[in-house]
């Protein structure tokens, strides 16, 4: 059986050209497509990484991608990322690998966003991944409550045993959702709470992804 992550990871390099400022991604998919870069790297391609995790940042040090932060460029050519949902107005959930806030930052800092997915993750309606919120950690307990009593059936996200933190110190409340029927009014509430940081909603934000599928890669352009 075909590695759908890795088929469509590699096959977004295409998209990165000579010269350009590159949004590294994280997780499963996005750690092939940074993998190809330095394959690519080393026949001649010349680009400059921004990458949206600590375990991006390890991955393209270990290869040797020249790196620079968020905060030394202007503006980043390209980001290829993946995705844990995607709908057909190429919104999704993001964050199920815990680097959302970073992930978002880079993505509304980039002049085209693309998403590498296999296509289980392509659905008519976005919600039965559950939904992670970034929350500072003082008084995160409120913000637990808060989506209880909205019936939003919220986790506090753990890992091996402890509660799990993000790169930027905060932790995730993952809301099982089941099905969000509007993604931008859920977006703005969640926006609207204080001591929300991020959540992973990634609306209107991406233009291409690439879905790997037994066929092939499958490319959808947003119209
Ligand atoms: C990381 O926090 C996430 O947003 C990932 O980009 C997303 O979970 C997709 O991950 P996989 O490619 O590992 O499925």
């Amino acid at each position: 059986m075909t590695n759908l992550k890795e088929l469509v990871g590699r096959k977004a390099a295409d998209y990165v050209e000579n010269g350009m400022i590159v949004g590294l991604g994280t997780g499963s998919t996005a750690y092939y497509f940074v993998d190809e870069l330095a394959v690519r790297m080393k026949k001649g391609l010349n680009i400059v990484g921004v990458t949206t995790s600590k375990a991006t940042e390890e991955q393209a040090k270990q290869l040797g991608i020249p790196l620079k932060s968020i905060d030394e460029v202007e503006s980043i050519d390209v980001t290829v990322d993946g995705s844990d949902e995607v709908n057909p107005r190429f919104n999704g959930i993001k964050g199920g690998g815990g680097a959302l806030l970073f992930e978002k930052i880079v993505a509304s800092r980039s002049k085209r966003v693309i998403w590498i997915v296999d296509q289980s993750k392509c659905v008519d309606t976005l919600g039965a991944f559950p939904l992670p919120v970034e929350v500072v950690k003082y008084g995160s307990t409120h913000l637990l409550h808060y989506f209880e009593t909205k019936g939003y059936q919220p986790v506090l996200r753990h890992k091996d045993n402890q509660v799990y933190v993000t790169d930027d110190g905060n932790y995730i409340i993952d809301l099982h959702l089941k099905e969000i029927v509007d993604e931008y009014a859920l977006a703005k509430e969640l926006d609207s709470l204080t001591g929300v940081v991020e959540h992973g909603l990634f609306l209107d934000l991406t233009q291409l992804v690439l879905v790997g599928t037994e066929q092939g890669v499958q490319i959808k352009e947003h119209v």
